[in-house]
């Protein structure tokens, strides 16, 4: 019944969208609407071939040739986020200037005959800052984002009726090329409340955009949780999935509607501290084929990713996890704009879907490449001797409460006398802190460790204390999008005895503009160990795109005649920034470098080709000690049993609700007989049956984890993404087990698994036995 009475909302909504769509547009205007299994352009049926690029992730004088480059490919369209706190860095004040000019991005795609897909979020994760949510809504207190918070509300729509003012006459109704926009952003996975996306869907109308189909974009697992009926439904997936499964939900509740994976993705996002991220191209390209031959659209994300210029990269949460500046997603065309060898596979793939009428473009030719040879920097400015004027706070507070968005944070007070071995508890780092204490460094934390405490060494009264905080890319996935940075919280000193909270503090901000770094005291000198602008000027004969190799240096950020470039972490995977060269100019350019760290030799020199995928990091990602073993043999399963095969989310109940610190899920053998183990997610069930939070999990062992031909370690399992997962890896067999420390005593009622989403599912687990315990395992 509920399905016949879905049905007959849904063909009632597609009547009217399609009639709509003919009946009241004078002659000449072209239309794009939703017919019976496939999307119309003026009245035809048309594939959605979308190529996702970012402005924001290309400098403005190469969006042209990054156009020329997708059109060469194929794509007939173009899909974009709109970034709300790029245009809106502070509150009322919008810019959609020069390289913020969405507008001028989306007309010259249509120069070149492409249509423009919007997703103008409010929300768009992306592995951009906030998920693109802009840091000032974080002074409310308890603002609650992506709710119907008032205030939240109030300030998407404001932003969206400037989004509207930019692009709604470039609908395709109104002469222009944009044929559908998204509502909100993969809601599905982070919580249930169609009243919001209606609210979100409404605020989009009430922008402009009423002539276009309006969509939601979603995971094939939980699509339906705030699906509207009035809203088409498109499918998030990446390479390697079963086509046939991601739609097959899909097709069971609106047979009629046109398929499209909105998001298709062509390879991953890099972590500072995580391997480099790649994905093969015959998979994708075999993906995409399934696609073509069923009619199904789709946008390729990231068909170019670019760059995450500045401070605009991310992070991803539990465990938290700062994103590296380079997009380059391991796409088709390279984070410089080159052709790769899997542009040229989908090339070929392309070329046999073309449009009718329609023939591939000739590739445009790569943008200059020059080298720049070492130079040495001889201008230094210490951080803390060029100190800006501080403010007082008799309480520890956010960055944001001081009217600060980026950069780093000095909170100063003064020490009552510490005994040897008091602990110094911060509560949070938001993200990566260094403890002077009269100006000796004492230590580091770093929020991706869950490290929060440093011993102190006896010291007197009258101690100056610095804590010295690095804010790295706020959570762009999830509900800890809501990420205040510095300290959240407060500053305590813990001894055997006695808790002190530690109270008035001189607050310094150093943010992250290009006139702050500018204006330090630049003085000739040596490289410094500590926190430190350096400054140069170099000469070029011939301005070119080129890589700054940062090998030599610690940690921070670099600015090039004026423009903010992007991070660098000694740790990698990523060891050189993308220089644009139309950023550079013949003659004198300037460089500026903050490393917080200091470096080792403070030179640069230019490289004609990037290094991503060198890991120098301090600790193994992995979860096995040398020579570790699980020994579970005295130990009494809670559950065992047999997993069903096949795709999706199963259930498993405990017979009574156990207390738990630690959980061991051990794999007995696999569906397919091999020996690999893979999971995608897994939840542990509280006493009301409900998935518990899973923010504070660390995993205390996996007894194999595939780290060669890819990232595939065991928190895969909670990091909130379907599409990545944990393998053990080859040749290691069967029992698998992986541990994990809850750290926190909960009650266990169940779990739920979802097993890998590729062809065949590879790794699905059969029979297993799952153990709880309070203490830790033995090794
Ligand atoms: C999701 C989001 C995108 C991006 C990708 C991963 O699909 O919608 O914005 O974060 O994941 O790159």
């Amino acid at each position: 019944m509920k399905y016949l009475q879905n049905t007959v909302i849904w063909l009632t909504a597609l009547l009217l969208f399609a009639f709509s769509g003919c009946n009241q547009k004078p002659a000449g205007e072209h239309t794009f609407a939703i017919g019976n299994k496939t999307f119309l352009l003026d009245g035809k049926p048309f594939v959605i071939k979308a190529a996702e690029i970012h402005y924001t992730r290309i400098p403005a004088e190469y969006w042209e040739h990054r156009i020329q480059l997708c059109k060469a490919l194929g794509m007939n369209t173009i899909c974009i986020y709109a970034f709300w706190n790029i245009h809106e860095q502070k509150p009322g004040e919008f810019d959609f200037s020069g390289q913020n000019d969405i507008a001028a991005f989306c007309r010259l795609a249509q120069k070149y005959d492409m249509y423009i897909m919007l997703r103008p979020g409010p929300y768009v994760c992306s592995e951009w800052e906030m998920g693109g949510l802009p840091w000032w809504l974080l002074k409310k207190d308890d603002i609650k984002l992506r709710t119907n918070d008032p205030y939240f509300l109030e300030r998407t729509k404001l932003f969206m009726n400037e989004i509207g003012k930019q692009l709604a006459d470039l609908q395709i109704t109104k002469g222009g090329n944009i044929i559908m926009v998204q509502v909100e952003n993969e809601y599905g996975s982070y919580a249930t409340d169609k009243e919001y996306i209606a609210n979100i869907r409404d605020i989009v109308k009430g922008a402009g955009f009423t002539d276009v189909p309006l969509f939601q974009c979603d995971w094939s697992s939980n699509f339906q949780n705030n699906a509207l009926d009035d809203l088409v439904w498109t499918i998030n997936f990446g390479t390697g999935a079963n086509i046939d499964e991601q739609f097959k939900k899909l097709k069971e509740v609106r047979p009629n509607t046109p398929l499209m994976c909105s998001e298709f993705w062509s390879g991953w996002f890099d972590h500072w501290g995580r391997k480099h991220e790649t994905r093969d191209a015959e998979t994708m390209v075999s993906g995409l084929k399934d696609m073509l031959d069923r009619g199904i659209s789709f946008s390729l994300y990231m068909t170019h990713g670019g760059t995450t210029f500045g401070h605009w990269g991310g992070a991803n949460s539990p465990a938290y996890s700062a994103m590296c500046s380079s997009y380059d997603y391991d796409a088709p065309i390279s984070e410089a704009g080159w052709t790769t060898p899997k542009y040229f596979k989908l090339r070929e793939l392309l070329a046999d879907y073309m449009d009718e009428g329609k023939t591939q473009s000739e590739v445009p030719a790569a943008k200059p490449i020059i080298e720049i040879p070492e130079f040495e920097i001889k201008e230094v400015a210490p951080l803390f001797g060029n100190l800006p004027e501080p403010k007082t706070s008799e309480n520890i507070q956010p960055m944001e409460q001081f009217d600060q968005g980026w950069g780093t944070i000095l909170y100063r007070t003064t020490l009552p006398a510490v005994t040897s071995g008091t602990t110094l508890l911060i509560t949070e780092v938001h993200d990566w802190a260094q403890i002077y204490a009269n100006g000796k460094l004492l230590g580091r934390l770093d929020r991706r460790r869950g490290e929060n405490s440093l011993k102190l060494p006896a010291l007197a009264a009258g101690t100056q204390l610095d804590i010295l905080i690095e804010a790295m890319g706020r959570v762009n996935f999830d509900k800890a999008i809501h990420d205040r940075k510095g300290i959240t919280e407060k500053v305590e000193l813990l001894n055997e005895s006695s808790t002190h909270e530690l109270k008035n503090w001189q607050v310094y901000s150093f943010p992250v503009d290009y006139p702050f770094v500018k204006e330090k005291k630049y003085a000739p000198g040596k490289k410094l160990d500590g926190p430190a602008y350096y400054r140069a000027t170099f000469n070029l004969e011939e301005a070119g795109d080129v890589f700054l190799d940062m090998q030599t240096w610690g940690k921070g950020m670099v600015w090039v005649n004026g423009k903010a470039i992007g991070r660098f972490w000694e740790i990698g995977p990523q060891q050189t920034l993308f220089m644009p060269g139309c950023w550079l100019k013949k003659g004198e350019n300037e460089i500026i470098v903050l490393d917080l760290l200091g470096p080792e030799k403070a030179t640069i020199k230019g490289l004609d080709k990037p290094i991503l995928d060198m890991l120098r990091a301090e600790a193994p990602m992995t979860h096995r000690k040398e020579g570790e073993n699980l020994n579970l043999k005295n130990e009494k399963p809670v559950a065992s049993g047999t997993l069903k095969p096949g795709n999706g989310w199963q259930e498993v109940k405990f017979d009574a609700p156990v207390k738990a610190r630690f959980f061991c899920f051990e794999a007995l053998s696999s569906q397919n007989g091999n020996d690999n183990a893979a999971i995608a997610e897994f939840y542990l069930l509280g006493e009301n049956g409900k998935p518990l939070s899973r923010q504070h999990w660390q995993i205390a062992y996996a007894d194999s984890e595939e780290t060669r031909g890819g990232n595939f370690t065991a928190d895969k399992i909670f990091d909130l993404q379907e599409s990545t997962y944990w393998s053990t890896a080859r040749g290691d067999k069967y029992p698998h087990q992986v541990v994990i420390d809850l750290r926190e005593e909960v009650v266990v009622s169940g779990f739920q698994y979802l097993p890998r989403a590729e062809e065949g599912y590879p790794g699905m687990v059969k029979e297993y036995k799952a153990y709880t315990k309070m203490s830790p395992f033995k090794f």
